[in-house]
């Protein structure tokens, strides 16, 4: 409260204690003049345990959340390239966020947005705002949703593009496989999960040093690298536990790691220098971290 407003960009997000008391992370959707307060979009899950429908069920105007300073794991780069924006559901987000910016920059784009159907699209005002960058693509099944993709994503330079996307696992899925067919080098087709269905239960254990500290304990097989660091007196910031958020992730000196998060880039996968202790683990036996 009476705290400045932090630097915004696109594809920040914060993580919130819903009232039920689980901590969820959710895009900020601010445009770049909105400076009186972040603007977040919760779907209601029919599913949820307890996240989104605290949010929608015990969260009214005056209610009080504990958020986080807002983090980018998804941010817009400026390459050059022209950015295709590509949504589905809920994943809208982070990408009307990115889309705003441009918009408000003068940058060219554009952005296509796939969704059940034309009563399910949200921050519709937002939306139409863009004017004629804007696509809303709503009601397509699988095969027709790929076929859209084919014909958008076909149509641009590859060389000259660069494509952002969110939403369902599948639709991003289809995204980088259409742009990687239409020759669009894959670091150049960013995306952000909300969910993470690879989150391990276990693994073999393994050994692990702190190059900085000299300390060394066991991770067991059913417990996860963050925990153990906890367990044995080691500080590491979490949010998610679920390897989509960017917050635990901590610095490597050395071992085969074995990835589970959404978060890191392939080219931080392969450097091998970077790891998620909430999911991911080593494989060979033993890990040095730079802490
Ligand atoms: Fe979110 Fe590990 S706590 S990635």
């Amino acid at each position: 409260m009476g705290q400045p407003m932090p630097q915004l960009s696109p594809g920040m997000h914060v993580s919130v204690t819903t009232p039920a008391g689980c901590v969820r992370q959710y895009s900020v959707v601010n445009a770049p003049q909105e400076r009186d307060a972040i603007v977040i979009g919760v779907k209601l899950e029919p599913q949820s345990r307890g996240g989104s429908r605290s949010m929608h069920e015990q969260v009214q105007e005056g209610t009080e959340l504990l958020i986080t300073v807002p983090r980018n794991g998804f941010p817009l780069k400026r390459t050059g390239r022209r950015p295709v924006l590509v949504a589905g559901g809920i994943g809208i987000t982070p990408i009307l966020a990115m889309a705003q910016a441009l918009h408000a920059n003068g940058d060219d784009f554009e952005m296509h947005y796939f969704c059940r159907g034309a009563e399910h699209v949200p921050f519709g005002d937002r939306l139409r705002s863009l004017g004629e960058k804007v696509f809303i693509h709503a009601g397509l099944d699988p095969a027709e949703t790929r076929c859209k993709l084919d014909e958008v994503i076909g149509a641009k330079a590859p060389d000259a593009t660069d494509v952002y996307t969110c939403g369902p696992g599948p639709m991003i899925n289809t995204v980088a496989d259409v742009a990687t067919q239409m020759g669009i080098p894959e670091e150049n087709v960013r995306f952000e999960l909300f969910k993470n269905d690879d989150v391990p239960t276990g693994g073999d254990a393994f050994e692990v040093e702190l190059s900085v500290s000299g300390k060394t304990f066991t991770v067991p097989s059913d417990k996860s690298l963050l925990k153990a660091c906890w367990e044995n007196g080691v500080q590491i910031e979490a949010s998610c536990e679920q390897g989509v958020c960017g917050t635990c992730m901590t610095g490597v000196v050395s071992g085969d790691l074995e990835h589970h998060d959404t978060y890191l880039s392939k080219q931080e996968r392969a450097s091998g220098k970077l790891i998620m202790p909430c999911v991911s683990r080593c494989k060979s036996g033993k890990l040095v971290l730079d802490l």
